[in-house]
């Protein structure tokens, strides 16, 4: 088994620490792992499961020699850098949302389309999805799915380090509102939720709910798919929640579904009545998908209603990642 070397370009970011851990807990034969992050950080020593590391300057040549390089510095930085990376010899697993729509780049959630072709760059989706299209996927399989209609309850490390130290810092100042910071958010965080996630767009919609339509289309194969998202951010600090409801092309019997899922890959069933359901607190300790509210819903016909929590920076982010890094690695 050939040793690898690995980078992280982020790595002082919400995901990008989570990537590093990822790393270390996925077997992978990691002879060197490299860290890159902004010129603010340069220099910095970073404690890590691999020992502390020194986060290096991105630079000209400075992919040479490595295998696998995971971008989690947003987008600016993936169109600029990952092009470099890819030139230098890098396999690039990207977290920003700059090459998913690319017809050329394979956008890949290992437990719905493990097989893919790529030239130098495979995307991450975005945290809402890919926590959406694990449950999706095998119902797809089995009934077809016609409409998807969403409601998102999104964590505020979802949008960075910075999302988790504004909420932190109310909890502070509560109920001292006027001295909230509410830089990062707009709008208090703390005791409110915010139904704007992303930029506005012209149709009514925002980013992140067109994301979710474009890349569960994408990465389910299935262009034709109805898919109506609201994308809301809530005062949790780690966890997406989702409330789905389908419409299927034939009916499902919940006790089916409930099996289906519970024997997919990736996925844990919660579903005992009011005692065990999938909350964003018990995502802190499992990696799975968890699943739960299976339900007939009498809104369409042949309607299933399901209640979907990940942890947005594991699954959602860094573990498919490393999930992705693993295939490949496995596939050379
Ligand atoms: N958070 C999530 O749940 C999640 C899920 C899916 C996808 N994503 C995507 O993942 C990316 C990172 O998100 P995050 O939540 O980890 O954000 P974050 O906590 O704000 O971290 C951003 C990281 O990018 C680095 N960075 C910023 N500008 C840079 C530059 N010019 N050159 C090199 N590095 C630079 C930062 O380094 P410094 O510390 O030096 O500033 C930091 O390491 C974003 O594209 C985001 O959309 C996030």
């Amino acid at each position: 088994m050939k040793n690898i070397s690995v980078a992280v370009v982020g790595a002082t970011g919400a995901v990008g620490r989570e990537m590093i851990r990822a790393l270390h807990q996925s077997m992978l034969p990691i002879a060197k792992i490299t860290l890159f992050a902004s010129p603010r950080s340069v220099g910095m020593q970073l404690s890590s499961d691999f020992g502390n590391l020194t986060i290096q300057p991105l630079c000209p040549g400075c992919f040479r020699g490595i295998d696998i390089a995971l971008f989690s510095a947003g987008s600016s930085v993936s169109r600029e850098v990952a092009p470099r990376a890819v030139a230098e010899g890098a396999i690039v697993i990207d977290n920003s949302s700059c090459w998913r729509q690319d017809a050329s780049v394979p956008l890949v959630v290992p437990e719905v389309n493990p097989a893919f072709s790529h030239q130098g760059i495979i995307a991450n989706p975005n945290c809402s999805t890919i926590q959406m299209v694990v449950a999706l996927h095998p119902i797809h399989k089995r009934w077809g799915i016609k409409r998807v209609v969403v409601s998102t309850y999104q964590a505020v490390s979802g949008s960075g380090h910075r999302g988790s130290a504004e909420l932190q810092r109310q909890i502070g100042l509560y109920p001292d509102n006027d001295l909230f910071d509410t830089s990062h958010f707009g709008q208090p965080i703390l005791n409110n939720v915010i139904p704007i996630i992303g930029e506005m767009q012209p149709d009514g919609f925002t980013s992140e709910e067109h994301k979710m339509r474009f890349e569960t289309r994408k990465i389910l194969a299935a262009p034709e798919l109805l898919v109506s998202a609201t994308t809301v951010r809530v005062p949790v600090f780690v966890g997406h929640a989702e409330a789905v409801t389908l419409e299927l092309l034939h009916p499902a019997d919940p006790d089916e579904v409930r099996m289906l899922l519970h024997s997919s890959p990736g996925m844990q069933v919660l579903d005992d009545g009011a005692d065990r359901q999938p909350m964003p607190i018990l995502s802190a300790s499992c990696d799975d998908v968890m699943v739960g509210r299976i339900r007939r819903d009498p809104v369409f016909d042949n309607g299933l209603s399901l209640w979907i929590v990940a942890n947005n920076l594991r699954k959602g982010a860094a573990l498919n990642a490393v999930q992705i890094a693993k295939l490949l690695y496995n596939g050379r």
